[in-house]
């Protein structure tokens, strides 16, 4: 097993677990879109990883495509504009749609991605997120069809979940060492 990061306080997930949570999710949507031929729409950069696991999951015939967007405000709170640094490469009119997400937090990014491309006139178009914040008092925006785990309200880091550009290549969930993103100088 992995050893964990020193800025690692603890682990929410093991390789394992998430092996298991992405399995599921790919049942589901296996059943869900039988003689289907969903179109994966990745947000990057985050949902990366997962996406890659779960399209493998999934045993419908699929298609991938990738968006970027970088949202407007400060770092670490979600304005619920965003910005598309790369939009898709495929026309998603009258095609059955699944975003994947790595994570949803306020909701917000989501859930102007997800008015985004409903208006391009797809089929349907759903969501599956990996990991949902459990924020006490707090409502997100936008609700997955499709959710693996809820996690609490902390730095989670691993992945494909980042903090400044770091750790998306651990294969386990974490929280991240307060201290990590509270004295860093650079
Ligand atoms: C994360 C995540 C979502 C968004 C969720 O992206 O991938 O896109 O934040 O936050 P919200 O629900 O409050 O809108 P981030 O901006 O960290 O970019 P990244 O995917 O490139 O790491």
């Amino acid at each position: 097993m992995e050893t964990i990061h020193p800025d690692v306080e603890k682990v929410l997930l093991t390789e394992d677990q998430i092996h298991e949570i992405v399995t599921k999710l790919g049942d589901q949507i296996t059943k869900d879109y039988a003689g289907k031929n969903p179109l994966i729409v990745c947000i990057l950069r985050g949902a990366f990883i997962f996406t890659a696991d779960l399209i493998r999951a999934i045993k419908v015939p699929c298609e991938v495509d990738f968006m970027a967007v970088s949202s407007y405000g400060s770092e670490s709170q979600s304005s619920g504009v965003v910005r598309i640094t790369k939009d898709l490469s495929t026309k998603i009119e009258g095609r059955d749609v699944i975003i994947t997400e790595d994570i949803l937090d306020s909701g917000l990014t989501l859930s102007y991605l997800y008015n985004l491309l409903k208006a391009r006139n797809p089929k349907s178009i759903r969501i599956c997120v990996f990991a949902v914040k459990d924020i006490p008092n707090k409502k997100a925006a936008i609700k997955p069809d499709y959710l693996g785990i809820t996690v609490p309200n902390a730095f989670i880091v691993g992945y494909g979940l980042d903090y400044a550009e770091k750790y998306r290549n651990l294969l386990y969930l974490g929280v991240l060492k307060p201290e990590v993103y509270s004295s860093q100088k650079d």
